[in-house]
C-alpha cells in the first residue's frame, strides 16, 4: 500500500506491505517556510504540498525498491486538517487510484497518530486508552479496536502543541515551540512558577490550555495595567517560565491519562502526536507505567510527528473492505 499524508505542513508518503512492514517512509517538512510566521500559513502549506507531493511519492517508491505497478492499494489521510493541504494529497491519491485501478482507503489523521504506537510495537496493542497530543489536537480515546475509537474528551480551547508554540513565541523562542521550550527548560526550574492545571480536580476527561497561556503572558509582561520591566525578564526567568509551563502541561496530560485508564479499566496507554516527542512527558509516562502497572507505548520520535507510516492504519480499513469512491471528499473538521 502507498500511504499519503498532507493534512498540515508535512508532505509524507510511505510504502507499507500487508504485514505492516514499513518499506519506506519519506517526510518533506515545511518548517522553514512557516517559521517566520510563528505558525502554519494554510495557503503557503497547500502550495508547498503541491510542489513536493510527486517527488515525495517517487522517493518513497525508490527507497522501497518498488514501482507504481507493484502497488495493491492506496491509503490517504482525508481528515482532519487544513482543507487546501488535505486536498493535495487526496487529489494525488485519487489520480493514482484511478489510473492504476487500485482500491482507495481513507485514513483519519488522529487515529493514525495512535496507530503509530501499534506500528512501533510490531504487534496488536488494542484495547487501549489513546492520547493524541499535537499542534491541532489534544484528544483522549477509548480504543477498542484499530478502527473503533470512542472520543472520551478533548481540549476545550487550544491544543497542547499549540500552547507550546504560542508560549514559545511569547518567550521569543523559535518555531516550532515544543522542541525550543523543551531545550531551554533544561536550564530552568519547573517549580519556579505555579501555573494553573485546568480540570485537575475534576473527573471529566477534558483539557484547557488557554488559562495557562494567559498566566505565562502575565508572568512575563505583567498583569495590565501593571507592566513588567522587560529588563527583569532575564534568560534565567525565561528558562524558569519555560520549565514551569512545560511541567504544568505534562502534569495535566499525565493526570488525564491516569483518570482515563482507571475509568475505562484499560491496561495499555498509546500516546501519539508531536508533543509525545517531549522528553519530560516521556519520562513522566514511564513513571506512570510503573506506578499504575500499565503498559505505556510511545512511538519513536520519527513516528510522533506527522508521517505517512502511521497511515498504515489504512490496511485495517482495506481488510474490512472499507474502500472509498473517487467522488468522496476531504473532511477538514474533526468528526466525533
Ligand atoms: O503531530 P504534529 O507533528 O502535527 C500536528 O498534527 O499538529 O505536532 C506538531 C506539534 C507542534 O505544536 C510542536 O510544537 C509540538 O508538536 N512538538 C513538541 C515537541 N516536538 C514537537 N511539543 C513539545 N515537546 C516537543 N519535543
Ligand atoms: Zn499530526
Amino acid at each position: 500500500m502507498l500511504t499519503l499524508e498532507s493534512s498540515c505542513d508535512e508532505t509524507a508518503a510511505a510504502i507499507i506491505d500487508s504485514d505492516l512492514n514499513v518499506l519506506s517512509s519519506i517526510v518533506a517538512t515545511q518548517e522553514e517556510l512557516h517559521a517566520k510566521f510563528g505558525g502554519v500559513v494554510p495557503e503557503i502549506a497547500a502550495r508547498a504540498h503541491l510542489e513536493r507531493v510527486l517527488p515525495v511519492i517517487d522517493e518513497a517508491l525508490r527507497q522501497a525498491n518498488v514501482t507504481l505497478q507493484d502497488l495493491c492499494s492506496i491509503g490517504v489521510v482525508t481528515q482532519p486538517g487544513l482543507v487546501g493541504s488535505l486536498l493535495v494529497g487526496f487529489t494525488a491519491a485519487k489520480t493514482l487510484a484511478m489510473v492504476l485501478d487500485l482500491p482507495l482507503v481513507s485514513v483519519n489523521h488522529i487515529e493514525a497518530h495512535i496507530y503509530a504506537c501499534r506500528m512501533a510495537a510490531g504487534r496488536e496493542v488494542f484495547p487501549a486508552i489513546g492520547l493524541v497530543v499535537s499542534g491541532g489536537h489534544t484528544n483522549l480515546y477509548d480504543c477498542r479496536a484499530p478502527l473503533d475509537f470512542e472520543l472520551l474528551g478533548a481540549t476545550t480551547d487550544d491544543a497542547a502543541g499549540e500552547a507550546f508554540d504560542k508560549v514559545a513565541s511569547m518567550l521569543g523562542l523559535p518555531y516550532p515551540g515544543g522542541p525550543s521550550i523543551q531545550k531551554i527548560a533544561e536550564g530552568g526550574n519547573p517549580k519556579a512558577y505555579a501555573f494553573p492545571r485546568s480540570f485537575a480536580h475534576e473527573s471529566r476527561l477534558e483539557f484547557s490550555f488557554s488559562g495557562l497561556k494567559t498566566a505565562v503572558l502575565y508572568q512575563i509582561q505583567g498583569q495590565p495595567p501593571h507592566r513588567r520591566d522587560p529588563a527583569t525578564v532575564t534568560p534565567q526567568v525565561i528558562a524558569d517560565v519555560a520549565a514551569s509551563f512545560q511541567e504544568a502541561v505534562v502534569d495535566v496530560l499525565i493526570l488525564k491519562c491516569r483518570q482515563a485508564l482507571q475509568q475505562r479499566g484499560r491496561k495499555t496507554l498509546c500516546v501519539g502526536g508531536g508533543v509525545a516527542a517531549n522528553s519530560r512527558f516521556r519520562a513522566e509516562l514511564q513513571k506512570l507505567a510503573a506506578r499504575e502497572r500499565v503498559e505505556v507505548l510511545t512511538p519513536p520520535l520519527s513516528l510522533c510527528t506527522d508521517n505517512a507510516a502511521m497511515a498504515a492504519i489504512g490496511w485495517e480499513a482495506l481488510k474490512l473492505g472499507r474502500t472509498i469512491t473517487l467522488d468522496s471528499d476531504v473532511v477538514p473538521g474533526l468528526v466525533r
